[in-house]
């Protein structure tokens, strides 16, 4: 089991260049099952979450090929795919069930492993299943699996979701795609990584409108084109790197970014007194001075994103006086809590709250990852101390970011990997 020992106490300084964004990768993956007409993706991240879900693909007879060196995946289906996906490749990765759509659109019929719960919550997939349903689908669960069918083809309607739902909304626009007339979507998750979806689900041919805020209008088609699309960046791999350089008082300047994007939490980290200067498609972070505290409140996008939750309970650490966040997107959201309480910090938990006390001192300990975003935390909370710490189970984090050491350590970080 792989290992990352940090010694901290070093600014993180110079300059860190983000790559594409793994949450808009997956999706668009997925969506390729649609066409047969040739596909070219760049700025793809080689991370562990976009091997499995090219491992997908090419398990269903995908011609996929990821040219991991030039971060480039070319994809031309001349012949028709195979509509099962696996549970032992659905285990490590739950964004495969966003194929589901995909193959049930195009094929009439899918077999797809239920993704399951993982540490952060049930994690749930009724939003998509119940739409699928309002599509004309005829759904069955039998051992593990989702049964999928729609003899005469998904037939377009009304789809509400009852809550906000980033995965069942890329899922429902997929399958629109090639649905018999207009499937009016409404209260979508507006991501930037959903309008990416959108952005290439255009560019292969597909018809689709935003109306409103909330709501996307789909056409069904049936007649594509081969595309060409860069991957959006990954804003909470950049917002990591901001907090990376809040915390440790360095000067780094983030490359590769579109920094409206990413308005809400360079507004938050501004409050608490991080320095960012805004440039077209780079930003400049400092701290000049003290850290203030601040109350957060996770929410769906354009609100603050719940993947950055962990991230920022650190910075919180080195703030003057108390600061509170309140989770409000997944029911176990706060598995780093324990690990860090073991570095000194001092939180309190109550439900879906957190009272995190500021100017605590943190010391170096040995440390267990539970998820994708508390092992970056923890890797933060490294930065601090200047005694060691090691984090163990760090697979966690490979699924997401990717050569964090690498980056860490051209940026000023003493950070290794331990076999
Ligand atoms: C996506 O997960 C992201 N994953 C998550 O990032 C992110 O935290 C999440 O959106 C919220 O922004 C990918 O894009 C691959 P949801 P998703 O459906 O789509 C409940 C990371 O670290 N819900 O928006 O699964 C659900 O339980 C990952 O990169 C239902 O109740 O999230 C949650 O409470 C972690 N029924 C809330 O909705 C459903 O059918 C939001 O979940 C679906 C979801």
């Amino acid at each position: 089991m792989q290992k990352l020992e940090v010694i901290g106490g070093k600014k993180i300084s110079g300059t860190v260049i983000i790559s594409g964004a793994k949450n808009a990768t997956l999706p668009i993956l997925a969506s390729t099952i649609l066409t047969n007409k040739k596909v070219i993706i760049n700025n793809v991240p080689v991370v562990r979450d976009v091997e499995t879900m090219a491992e997908l693909l090419k398990t269903i007879g995908s011609s996929i090929k990821f040219n991991k060196k030039k971060k480039k995946i070319l994809i031309h289906n001349k012949k028709s795919l195979k509509t099962f996906a696996p549970y032992n490749l659905l285990k490590t990765m739950r964004a495969g069930v966003l194929v589901l759509g995909a193959m049930l659109t195009k094929y009439r019929i899918a077999k797809v492993s239920l993704p399951g719960g993982c540490a952060i919550g049930s994690r749930p997939i009724d939003l998509h299943l119940n739409a699928l349903k309002k599509m004309g689908a005829k759904i069955k669960i039998k051992n593990g699996y989702i049964h999928a069918s729609a003899k005469k083809g998904l037939k377009g309607g009304i789809i509400k979701f009852p809550k906000i739902s980033v995965g069942a909304t890329e899922n429902i626009l997929i399958a629109a795609c090639f649905a018999k007339g207009e499937t009016k979507l409404r209260n979508c998750a507006i991501e930037p990584e959903v309008e990416d979806l959108i952005i290439f689900l255009k560019k292969i041919g597909c018809r689709i409108e935003k109306i409103g805020k909330r709501s996307i209008n789909v056409f069904g088609i049936k007649k594509l084109k081969p595309a060409k699309h860069k991957i959006i960046f990954d804003r909470i791999e950049t917002c990591t790197y901001i907090i990376a350089a809040a915390l440790t008082k360095g000067n780094l300047k983030i490359k590769n970014i579109i920094p409206k994007i990413i308005s809400t939490e360079i507004k938050l980290l501004n409050k608490m007194g991080v320095k960012v200067v805004i440039k077209k498609d780079h930003i400049i972070v400092s701290r000049p001075k003290k850290l203030k505290s601040i109350n957060i409140v996770t929410r769906p996008y354009p609100g603050f994103p719940t993947d950055l939750q962990a991230q920022i309970m650190i910075l919180m650490t080195k703030a003057e006086g108390v600061s509170t966040i309140q989770e409000n997107i997944f029911e176990n959201r706060f598995m780093h809590v324990s690990e860090l309480r073991r570095m000194g910090a001092k939180i309190e938990i109550k439900g879906n709250k957190a009272k995190v006390f500021g100017k605590s001192k943190l010391n170096g300990a040995e440390l267990m990852a539970t998820d994708l975003r508390a092992s970056v935390c923890l890797v933060l909370a490294g930065l601090i101390p200047s005694s060691k710490t090691v984090i163990n189970r760090i697979y966690h984090l490979d699924r997401g970011y990717e050569k964090i050491e690498k980056k860490l350590s051209q940026c000023g970080a003493k950070v290794r990997r331990l076999q």
